[in-house]
């Protein structure tokens, strides 16, 4: 068998197929799990039967448990092994499946003549190319086409079996009932002039950030001024790096940087041509500016250009790496198109950990709701996001940009489309930092944008994205504040959400308004997609300072940020979380962590000094 590594560097796949016999198994099949496309899918007819999928098959990993144990450790700054981040060799060793399980999925594949395409070098993950008639053979089921609401296809099935003997050593196979998409949080993209100073707008009293803070307009300078990033020199040393993803066709364009930064971070400017790119099963990367078409005709590179931006703008020298990730291609509307039928965040993630190192904070825009996708499927991406996490990387993922759900989206998927509260994932996974969004600056509050019609153009409702995960008990690091803000809610909401989950955001920052160029002209951009890069940018920062004492960088942040870090965040106290409705106010902002802004802003030499670096 070939690693994951290797395989994806060579350029040919054969499919593997063979199956010349019916299904063979030492033990009936019985369904493995079932899982409903939430409404926005509309099920067409049968998917074609000839199209070559890429299956990935996630065995039970042989000790997942030690790996969270000691993920809690290297990440609890009480803790003897505080910043002792582990490596590779030691990830895989904890998570590399029993023999017997190895063992038996193989029989089970060579039995029906299926050979691996490959394998994560953990072996957790094996890989197999199939034509869907020969997965539905396999998985004793069969796939139809599904389109999304905003035009989206995909070939799913809502349920899949296994023989009754591998029940117990294979956690999920996808694609099969993940309806998953992988959507850029990002509020629309406005032209400068339809930008609108929000009507609780006051002009701060410090003079230093009305100098430099334009509401409508939000610049680097602004952000350096009020989150106190102002005055540090970065050192920018080999360690010291920063990273960001890119998933549906979006690429970072570096005249676009170049002129941003040009106009907004001069000393930065060389970073635009210098930033890494990598691509990952046929991910998009290019030099050069934006095509007609790419503008015109696919509209892409606002959320990369933002997230390059916002990066670049606040962390120069810090080193950039930039990963795109191929598989979901630009919609083409036609039933006869082979349709997407790539996973991107285990795809990445599963690349991510075959490398030998990789930046220590990796910024991620991009979400969905939790009920697209099966537990069983977002459990195991969330635990190859603790892998990346105990190897001493921050993850941090914005929270949505449509507050407590998207108006008229809150359905469930139990099959009786009961009304409730839509939580995100990956955001919701316990191992990453949720990133919500604010807006003005004295106070800074909970970003809010209601619904409206610009020159005939309807711009949705944007409200910083927050919620409780239905899949994803609360984390121990959260026993203190969770329940406590539940408790303040005295039962407003009960039955809309998930009282014992995972609640997000973690931390937020400014999220309305950002300047930045796209296709050679400047515009301003709103979301969530907008605080993530910058608090990323902010964390490298943090790491720099750590890094130039000798120090570890900060890895999985929110053990620290619940028992310490906390400190240096500027408490937000004011906003909702709308949604769901088109006048909804759900959750309040308030007083101590909420699941709109979680523990608020940065406060970057509060945040150094609790980290143990020093600041000058
Ligand atoms: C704020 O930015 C907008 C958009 O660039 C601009 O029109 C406006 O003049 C700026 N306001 C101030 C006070 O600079
Ligand atoms: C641009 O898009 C149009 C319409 O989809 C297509 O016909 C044309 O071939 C594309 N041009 C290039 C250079 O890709
Ligand atoms: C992008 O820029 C090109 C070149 O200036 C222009 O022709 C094109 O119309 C622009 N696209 C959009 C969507 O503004
Ligand atoms: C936007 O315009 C459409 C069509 O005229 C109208 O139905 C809708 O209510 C308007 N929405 C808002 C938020 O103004």
């Amino acid at each position: 068998m070939r690693s994951f590594a290797s395989l994806l560097l060579s350029a040919a796949f054969a499919a593997s197929a063979v199956l010349a016999n019916p299904i063979r198994a030492r033990s009936p099949y019985s369904v493995k799990e079932t899982h409903f496309a939430p409404r926005e899918w509309k099920k067409l007819d049968r998917a074609d039967g000839e199209s070559v999928i890429q299956l990935q098959i996630g065995l039970k990993q042989g000790n997942f448990d030690e790996l969270e144990r000691h993920l809690y450790e290297v990440s609890d700054p009480s803790h003897a092994r505080y910043g002792k981040h582990l490596t590779a060799e030691e990830v895989n060793d904890c998570v590399k499946p029993k023999e017997e399980t190895t063992n038996q999925v193989l029989e089970w594949l060579r039995e029906n003549g299926v050979e691996p395409a490959g394998t994560t070098s953990a072996q957790d993950w094996i890989i197999v190319h199939l034509p869907i008639k020969d997965v539905e053979r396999l998985l004793d089921t069969e796939y139809h086409n599904y389109r999304h609401d905003d035009g989206h296809m995909v070939a799913r099935t809502t349920h899949w079996s296994l023989p009754r003997h591998l029940h117990r050593h294979i956690d999920t196979i996808q694609p099969t009932n993940s309806f998953f998409r992988a959507a850029a949080q990002k509020a629309d993209w406005v032209v400068t002039d339809e930008a609108e100073e929000p009507a609780s707008y006051q002009t701060p009293s410090d003079p230093a950030v009305a100098k430099v803070c334009n509401v409508t307009s939000v610049t680097p300078e602004c952000f350096a001024t009020l989150y106190k990033t102002k005055g540090y020199k970065a050192k920018g040393g080999p360690k010291s790096s920063v990273g960001f993803t890119n998933y549906l066709g979006e690429i970072p364009i570096r005249p676009d940087t170049k002129l941003f930064l040009q106009k907004y971070r001069p000393e930065a400017v060389s970073s635009a041509y210098s930033f890494k790119q990598y691509s990952i099963d046929g991910g998009p990367v290019q030099d050069g500016p934006l095509t007609y078409n790419q503008s015109t005709v696919e509209g892409i590179s606002n959320e990369a250009n933002l997230d390059v931006q916002a990066i670049s703008g606040i962390s120069w020298p810090i080193k950039i790496t930039s990963y795109s990730t191929g598989g979901s291609p630009p919609f083409i509307p036609d039933l006869s198109t082979p349709t997407n039928t790539n996973e991107p965040y285990l795809a990445w993630v599963n690349w991510l950990l075959e490398q030998k190192s990789f930046p220590k904070v990796i910024s991620t825009s991009y979400g969905e709701p939790e009920q697209s996708i099966p537990p069983s499927y977002a459990k195991r991406v969330c635990a190859q996001f603790a892998q990346v996490g105990v190897r001493g990387t921050s993850l941090l993922f914005s929270s949505g940009d449509r507050g407590v759900g998207g108006t008229g989206k809150c359905f469930s998927n139990d099959g009786k489309n009961t009304f409730k509260f839509l939580g995100d994932f990956p955001v919701s996974c316990p191992y990453v930092t949720g990133v919500g969004a604010t807006m003005n600056f004295e106070p800074e509050e909970s970003a809010y944008r209601a619904a409206r019609n610009v020159s005939g153009v309807f711009r949705d409702l944007y409200s910083s994205g927050s919620g409780f995960s239905d899949y994803f008990p609360r984390p121990k690091y959260q026993n203190k504040v969770v329940p406590a803000y539940v408790k303040s809610l005295k039962g407003q909401y009960d039955g809309l959400y998930n009282k014992a989950g995972r609640g997000y955001p973690d931390i937020s920052a400014q999220g309305l308004y950002f300047a930045y160029f796209w296709n050679g002209t400047e515009g301003v951009i709103s979301g969530t997609s907008a605080s993530t890069p910058l608090t990323s940018g902010i964390i490298a920062l943090v790491n720099d300072a750590l890094i130039a004492k000798g120090k570890p960088a900060l890895g999985f942040l929110n053990p620290w940020i619940y028992s310490k870090g906390y400190k240096g965040f500027t408490d937000i106290t004011k906003g909702f979380a709308y949604g769901c409705t088109a006048d909804n106010k759900g959750f309040p902002v308030q007083e101590g962590w909420d699941p709109v802004t979680g523990f608020g802003t940065p406060i970057f030499p509060e945040l150094v000094k609790l980290a143990g670096g020093h600041h000058h």
